[in-house]
């Protein structure tokens, strides 16, 4: 019988933004077996909701501001990592965004801009925040993205998110090859539809979870805790022969034609 339990260990989770972030899931299961923990969120407008919200682990986080988008923050961010723990075995990214106008009507007028916001903030951001995070996994680390399906098959609306995330599995893949020999492993959950902030942006998302609920095998839409609770498999020495993966957490609905 195996258990998992994280004392002793550290991880940093970049993506909380409120109670309904799969970030925000993912830190409640890691803090609950035990792990002590930095928690990132994007900004100040996002400050006292996360503080209130991470009153209810049962070890107070390192709560850490970190825009990706700014290199001096998200440098600064694991300069403290690195000073209050010394040394991190656990990194969960869990953040993406697009311009409005360019998750909706036509992918054929996404403009340079839109196309460069979304690649840098939802996948190029993944290979900054592992970069940093690398020097400080002395023992070796297990590094964890969300990704979605839209990555593979045509999702209408999904749009250049849907371009931002094949290019975050291909990172997922060389990431895991580059970091092998160093005990650091670099696995994604593709994640079903899941009611968040990010989600409601999604034109078109009420059907997207209506019909994933209608045609999965498991013929139900699956839940915040199934992600985090993989994710604590993903995160945790229970996966130690799992790198570059990207784990289906959609109750099967990736395997189904019609
Ligand atoms: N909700 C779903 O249905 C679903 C399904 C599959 C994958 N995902 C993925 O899960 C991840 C988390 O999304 P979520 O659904 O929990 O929504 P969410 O809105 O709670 O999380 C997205 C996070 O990205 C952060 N973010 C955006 N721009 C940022 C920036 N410049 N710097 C730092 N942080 C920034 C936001 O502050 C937020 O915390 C995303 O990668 C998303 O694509 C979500």
């Amino acid at each position: 019988m195996h258990t998992i339990d994280l004392s002793g260990k550290n991880g940093a989770v970049f993506g909380v933004a409120n109670e309904w972030s799969i970030a925000w899931h993912i830190a409640q299961a890691l803090d609950g077996a035990g792990a002590r923990l930095a928690i990132a969120y994007q900004n100040q407008r996002l400050r006292e909701r996360v503080e209130r919200l991470t009153t209810q682990l049962r070890q107070p986080p390192l709560l850490l501001q970190c825009d990706v988008q700014n290199e001096e923050e998200v440098a600064s961010a694991f300069a403290r990592i690195g000073e209050a723990f010394g040394t991190l075995h656990m990194l969960v990214h869990s953040i993406a965004y697009a311009q409005r106008e360019d998750i909706s009507g036509a992918f054929l007028k996404t403009r340079r801009e839109g196309f460069r916001i979304a690649l840098e903030v939802s996948a190029y951001s993944f290979l900054l925040l592992v970069r940093e995070a690398v020097p400080l996994m002395r023992e070796g680390g297990s590094i964890l993205t969300l990704t979605f399906q839209a990555s593979q098959r045509v999702f209408p609306g999904y749009n250049i998110m849907g371009t931002a995330k094949a290019a975050l599995e291909q990172e997922v893949r060389q990431l895991a090859y580059e970091l092998g020999p160093q005990n650091i492993r670099v696995n994604a959950i593709s994640a079903g539809p899941l009611d968040t902030l990010a989600a409601r942006g999604i034109h078109g998302f009420v059907d997207m979870k209506r019909i994933h609920a209608e045609r999965s095998p498991l013929k139900r839409n699956i839940t915040h805790q199934e992600v985090a609770q993989s994710a604590l498999f993903l995160l945790s020495d229970l996966s130690s022969g799992v790198t570059g993966a990207i784990l289906p957490v959609d109750a099967g609905y990736h395997i189904v034609g019609l």
